[in-house]
């Protein structure tokens, strides 16, 4: 067969399978139906085990056949659940940033998912987006966007802040999803490090993560509570140099290097 025919033909064939992720009620199904049927309800309709649906897609020159298993997120459908995790190329990781038990539980999505795929686990051949959903509730957010795209970049997923109330990042959501999932399938299945990561390490990222989550100042700067100056000055050297606006990228640092230099002021004029 003529080759470039048979490249055409080839072309045309992509079919994916991706899952959704995520605490009951946090916007998962709405996700979905904004970008499938461009409409909204405000009603709460609970997934009962998994809803199923299939949408044609179009990447570049590729058309994508795209199956989406729309999971339940109460703990109730865990035994429906977990026989859909295997064999998906996409998870669309969902949380409400109105309420920080649905971010907190993002680690145990994971692992929930992990576990089901069993020996078949490989975490690096599936492209995930991490969804911050209903930013259109502005007065009750309790995550911010850096605490939450930190979590999805350190991990190497895509991070969006999405409303499916008002369609806020939906359609970017989903279009960078299905082009990484392409160019993962295109590449032999090993999934492309979105450009956001390379910029910085887990160190700057677990130390963001520390600084936000200290109790005190002296917690912050990582010194005993009475340290002397010398020890306060070393501490803060140490965290100005690493997370310093000019050399770190991560999510966050502009915030967490604010907090180390007010740490730092609020220490040292208390200590003779
Ligand atoms: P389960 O199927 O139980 O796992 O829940 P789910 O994650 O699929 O949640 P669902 O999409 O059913 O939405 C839950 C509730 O949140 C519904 O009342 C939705 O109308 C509402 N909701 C979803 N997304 C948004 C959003 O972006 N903004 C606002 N304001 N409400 C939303
Ligand atoms: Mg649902």
């Amino acid at each position: 067969m003529d080759t470039n025919v048979q490249k055409r033909r080839e072309k045309k064939s992509l079919r994916v399978k991706v899952i959704s992720l995520g605490n009951a009620e946090v916007g998962k199904s709405c996700i979905i139906k904004r970008y499938c049927e461009k409409r909204f309800v405000p009603k709460y309709l609970a997934t009962i085990g998994i809803d199923y649906g299939v949408t044609k897609v179009q990447v570049r020159d590729r058309e994508i056949k795209v199956n989406i298993f729309d999971m339940a997120g109460h703990p109730f459908f865990y035994e429906v659940r977990n026989e859909f995790y295997k064999d998906s190329q996409g998870v669309i990781l969902v949380y409400d940033v109105g309420l920080r038990e649905s971010f907190d539980a993002l680690d145990s999505w994971l692992t929930e998912m992990k576990q089901e795929m069993g020996s078949q686990a490989n975490m690096e051949s599936i492209v995930f987006v991490v969804c911050g959903n209903k930013v259109d509730l502005t007065k009750r957010r309790v995550v911010d966007e850096s605490e939450g795209r930190l979590w999805a970049e350190s991990r190497g997923f895509h991070y969006f802040e999405t409303s499916a109330q008002s369609g806020e990042g939906i359609s970017e959501m989903f279009q960078a999803f299905f082009s990484s999932i392409t160019d993962m399938c295109e590449n032999g299945g090993k999934r492309p490090t979105p450009e956001v990561n390379a910029g910085f390490t887990k160190e700057q990222a677990d130390t963001i993560r520390r600084i936000r989550n200290s109790k005190d100042s002296w917690d912050m700067l990582g010194v005993k509570p009475g340290a002397t100056r010398e020890e306060v000055n070393k501490a803060y050297r140490k965290l100005a140099v690493l997370l310093h606006p000019d050399k770190c990228v991560a999510p966050g640092s502009e915030d967490a290097f604010k907090a180390v230099v007010n740490a730092r002021t609020s220490l040292l004029k208390n200590i003779k």
